[in-house]
């Protein structure tokens, strides 16, 4: 199953008609895909483009994301952030920091941006300002948990953006056997959010689902 919600003829035809990543946004896209694992984790050019239009609109002083892997996402956001906004972005393993901490230096953009490397839950739980935009793409077992601890720090008009959320589909097909701890995990978060009386929250089929949340 294609990893996208909609056809790829469809996909590539909006990725055509999507204004283009910037070069420094390629070239870690290209390099991710020629030495590290997993670059189907790559958010993409038209996810990309969504989120910095998200923060170009939002003008958040911070931005929190969870789950940094090379990068592109977080340097995507980057390039929108208003004078004196910034970047926090969570990642567990040691070469993926690396790797992410080279390519946003050499973009210009270490003043702003600052990976974290560790548990992204105790990352959250050190910083103390309002999260004005967050962006969750980590495990997915662990979705609920982030929300739970991010939704309280929100500031008053902030933003939580959750990726995956359709999972290739497969959270719209009846529960089976054989479901992944990933899927069971993604629609009981599907749910929660949904039921959650505290806020207010559009699912998208962006790419591989983006569900968008604000305070009720
Ligand atoms: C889907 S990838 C992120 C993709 C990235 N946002 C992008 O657009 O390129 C998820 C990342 O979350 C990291 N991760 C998983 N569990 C984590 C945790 N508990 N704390 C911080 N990072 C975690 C993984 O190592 C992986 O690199």
């Amino acid at each position: 199953m294609s990893s996208f919600i909609v056809a790829q003829a469809v996909e590539d035809y909006a990725a055509a008609h999507t204004s283009p990543a910037a070069a420094h946004l390629r070239q870690l896209a290209a390099e991710t895909r020629k030495t590290l694992d997993s670059p189907q984790m790559l958010t993409g050019e038209i996810e990309g483009r969504f989120l910095e239009f998200l923060v170009f609109l939002a003008q958040p002083q911070l931005v929190l994301e969870i789950g940094t892997y090379s990068g592109y996402s977080a340097l995507s956001m980057a390039g929108a952030l208003a004078p004196g906004g910034r970047l926090v972005t969570c990642e567990l393993d040691p070469e993926r920091v690396a790797f992410a901490r080279r390519h946003i230096a050499a973009a210009g953009f270490g003043d702003r941006v600052e990976v974290r490397q560790g548990p992204a839950l105790a990352t959250i739980a050190a910083l103390d300002e309002p999260f004005d935009l967050v962006f969750i793409d980590a495990d997915k077992g662990g979705y609920h948990d982030y929300y739970e601890a991010v939704l309280p720090k929100l500031s008053a008009r902030g933003l939580i953006v959750v990726d995956n959320v359709l999972w290739s589909g497969r959270v719209a097909q009846p529960p089976a056997d054989d479901d992944t701890e990933s899927t069971r995990a993604l629609r009981a978060f599907n749910d929660h959010v949904a039921a959650d009386e505290r806020v207010v929250n559009v699912m998208l089929s962006v790419r591989d689902g983006v569900t968008l949340v604000r305070r009720a």
